[in-house]
């Protein structure tokens, strides 16, 4: 814990979708950030886009109005890396899902800072490739955040070959001391774990989508109001260890064991996107947004996020 006091300042390099949330994140937790991007253009898109987050947080009471000044702020801009990253302790990286732009950087970054962790945001990369020209790989780790990462807890933690334990640990402590859900995975693999989980549950509705089973919105509304509603509260597999009654999991599996390994037999299990399934996808979703456009949805998202955050602790 006493390496972890001294996380009083973050690099955020990369000021994107992912960048622009996490700085927000960190700035309404009160860490100073220092934000770097390539050009003066996207430092300004993600000054907007941290502004209009603290602004959201006022509006949920997350942050009180009279200390938004002082949280924004927290965020100083530049596009000089060095100034960036140099005193700091933790470098969130958010650029582009490139290994060869990731290696470049973190080898640039490497001459700066050779002591904070460097935590990466990416989505499926393997750390152990990413820090591969790097002197200082024991550092280096995934913290893989879920969009937005201003609102959403869960950060996915994933080793390289060379990441150290401590590394681990001090990512682990940190994160969680920010409010964050952090999870801990032990073996590098492509997609790490939610995203493998959400694209598996995908493909099936896609599947009953295709084969006239329901439409795109009746598949939504049961994950929503079925299954979805339940995973907000609690895990799949202590869902079903409820299921079993008195008996938990062992006695799900002993009385429904059967009928699900015929559903598994007949469920899709394609490694490509069916032809025609991006159109029929786009059709249903317009169908289903009831004339509302992204931004109204997200306005949706947003509110009901804060509902379940707030119940969860989380907010
Ligand atoms: N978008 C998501 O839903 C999501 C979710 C979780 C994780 N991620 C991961 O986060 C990372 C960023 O994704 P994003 O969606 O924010 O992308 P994005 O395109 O919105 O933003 C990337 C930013 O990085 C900047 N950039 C590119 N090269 C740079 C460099 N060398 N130095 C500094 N800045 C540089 C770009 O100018 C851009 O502003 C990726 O690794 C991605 O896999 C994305």
């Amino acid at each position: 814990m006493d390496t972890l006091k001294k996380i009083t300042e973050i690099a955020c390099i990369g000021g994107g979708v992912i960048g622009a949330s996490w700085a927000s994140y960190f700035a309404a937790k009160g860490i100073a950030v220092n934000l770097q991007d390539i050009s003066n253009k996207f430092l300004e898109q993600a000054k907007t886009e941290i502004d209009k987050n603290l602004k959201f947080f006022v509006d949920i009471n997350v942050l009180q109005k009279s200390e938004l000044d002082t949280i924004a702020g927290l965020v100083h801009y530049t596009t000089d890396l060095r100034e960036a990253v140099e005193n700091v302790q933790l470098i969130q990286e958010s650029i582009v899902e490139d290994y060869g732009i990731k290696q470049q950087l973190i080898k640039e970054i490497d001459t700066y800072n050779q002591t904070a962790l460097l935590c990466s945001s990416t989505s499926g990369l393997l750390m152990t490739k990413i820090a591969e020209h790097s002197e200082f790989a024991s550092r280096c780790i995934t913290a893989h955040p879920f969009n937005p990462p201003h609102l959403i807890p869960l950060v996915e933690l994933v080793k390289g070959k060379k990441t150290s334990k401590e590394t681990v640990d001090l990512a682990y402590d940190f994160y969680k001391s920010i409010g964050k859900e952090p999870v801990r995975i032990n073996k590098e693999i492509p997609g790490h774990l939610a995203n493998r989980l959400q694209v598996a549950l995908w493909r099936e509705t896609i599947d009953l989508v295709m084969n006239g089973v329901c439409s795109l919105e009746d598949v939504d509304t049961a994950c929503q109001y079925g299954p979805g509603l339940r995973w907000g509260i609690m895990g799949p597999n202590m869902i079903l260890n409820l299921g079993g009654g008195e008996g938990g999991i062992a006695r799900l599996i002993e009385h429904l064991g059967p009928a699900i390994e015929s559903w598994w037999a007949d469920e899709a299990d394609w490694k490509k996107f069916p032809e025609g399934s991006t159109e029929v996808l786009v059709e249903g979703c317009k169908k289903a947004m009831h004339g509302k456009d992204i931004q109204e949805m997200e306005k949706v998202r947003d509110q009901r996020l804060i509902g379940l955050l707030k119940i969860l602790g989380k907010m």
